[in-house]
């Protein structure tokens, strides 16, 4: 396994492609699930994350050929062959419990492994799967398996979620568009991947109205077609790279950027000192003065400031001027940074949700293990402000969610390369 090794120091000047949406292209991948003619997603992001829904794709015999070195995927699910994911996929990947919604509405069967728990909580699945039984899914849980059928094919319903949730939305936002009838779901998330699903969907020729708003209204169709569709640009991504700058000096330009896509944040970011500039080509950051100040973090579903961004800006307070706080309302178990950037010489305490952070002038360096995805690119965010080399180990989290890293913030001028784990 590699490392990334991190000399901190640099300042950053440049611009840094932002990639298609990990996230998005998660959940466009299974729609191919919904048609037997072909869908081709332009954009795509290039992420051990999008093997692994290849490999699961294939494994219930979708054909799908990665073009032009991985930005385009055409896939064709004209001949499933198989209804079972299995566990062996399924237990790398939540997402993978997206083919769900997709196959039941299709085929009216589908057998998926229940993904079990993960490093950020226990991350249950039962909204995804009070969702489908709302719309006629008749579920059975046996084995670790979820045995789903809905003999008559799915009917439209009343989704009610209790809380937002962006998974269970997306499956059953997907099984609504070939289920009879009206499909009204209540209190569903609204994040840019929800609204990029939909206006995939309907490319595919699904009735779709709302997306973006809490109430989605689905009118069932016969059938979905074919489509040709660009992956949105990924405002996690995006925000992890609009820090960078922010934490080490210098201008950087994030090419593609959207500022709807990250209000919240930069809403934060502006808080702290750091200038948001929207340009031509996306979103150009620098501070404003020499040190950020310390601003207070609450993790929201979106339009709110994104739980996937916490730990990328907990590595700027860390060197922020004052005392900040992150609440994590989202995930119970979100802070394992934390430990690590404290052994790089930052002052955080941990209560439960919450984080109080108080700045110090300078990090050190020091070796450091990445437990997480975010957790991963907060380390190395954090190394690039800290005296020395920081040295983070098990990086293959940060290669199911960045692509080519090290290359995106070398071409800026930090001093960074991935080496053989020491
Ligand atoms: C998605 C993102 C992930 C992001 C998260 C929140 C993908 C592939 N992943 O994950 O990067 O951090 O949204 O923005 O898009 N919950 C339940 N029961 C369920 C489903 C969820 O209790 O059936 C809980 C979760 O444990 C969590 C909260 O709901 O506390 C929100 O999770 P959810 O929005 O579903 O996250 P994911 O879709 O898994």
């Amino acid at each position: 396994m590699d490392s990334i090794v991190v000399t901190g120091g640099a300042e950053l000047r440049g611009e840094i492609p932002i990639a298609g949406a990990k996230n998005a292209c998660l959940t466009l991948m299974p729609a191919t699930l919904l048609s037997d003619e072909p869908l081709t997603l332009t954009n795509a992001p290039r992420l051990s994350d999008i093997k692994t829904m290849t490999a699961l794709l294939q494994s219930l015999g979708c054909e799908v050929t990665s073009m032009q070195d991985g930005r385009v995927l055409a896939l064709s699910s004209h001949d499933i062959n198989n209804h079972t994911a299995d566990y062996d996929i399924v237990r790398k990947m939540r997402a993978s419990i997206l083919v769900l919604g997709p196959m039941l509405a299709r085929d009216g069967h589908a057998i998926v492994s229940l993904p079990g728990g993960c490093a950020i909580g226990a991350r249950p699945v039962d909204l995804h799967l009070r969702a489908l039984e709302a719309l006629g899914a008749e579920l059975d849980l046996r084995d670790g398996y979820v045995h789903a059928k809905a003999p008559g094919g799915l009917k439209g319903g009343t989704v009610t979620f209790p809380l937002v949730s962006v998974g269970a939305t997306e499956n059953v936002l997907m099984a609504a568009t070939l289920a009879k009838g009206t499909t009204v779901i209540e209190n569903a998330a609204r994040e840019p991947e929800i609204v990029d699903l939909a206006d995939c969907l309907r490319r595919m020729g699904a009735q779709i109205d709302g997306d973006g708003t809490s109430t989605i209204t689905v009118q069932g169709v016969d059938r979905l077609g074919g489509a040709t569709h660009p992956v949105v640009t990924d405002r996690i991504e995006l925000g992890t790279y609009m820090l960078a700058p922010a934490i080490c000096g210098g201008e950087v330009e994030c090419i593609g950027g959207r500022m709807d896509l990250v209000s919240a944040f930069c809403e934060r970011l502006d808080a702290a000192g750091v200038n948001v500039e929207e340009t031509d080509r996306g979103l150009k950051v620098s501070r404003r003065n020499g040190r950020v100040s310390a601003v207070d973090v609450e993790t929201q579903p979106f339009p709110g400031f994104p739980t996937d961004l916490q730990a990328q800006m907990m590595a700027l307070l860390c060197t922020a001027d004052g005392t900040s706080t992150l609440h994590e309302t989202i995930f119970e178990n979100r802070f394992m940074h934390a430990p690590e950037l404290i052994r790089m010489g930052a002052r955080i305490d941990v209560q439960g949700g919450s984080a109080t952070v108080t700045g110090v002038e300078r990090l050190k360096g020091a070796p450091v293990m990445a437990t997480d995805l975010r957790a991963s690119v907060s380390l190395i965010l954090a190394g690039l402000a800290a005296e020395g080399d920081t040295v983070v180990n098990r990086v293959y989290h940060l290669d199911r969610g960045y692509e080519h890293v090290e290359d995106k913030l070398g071409a800026v001028g930090a001093k960074i390369e991935r080496v053989p784990e020491r």
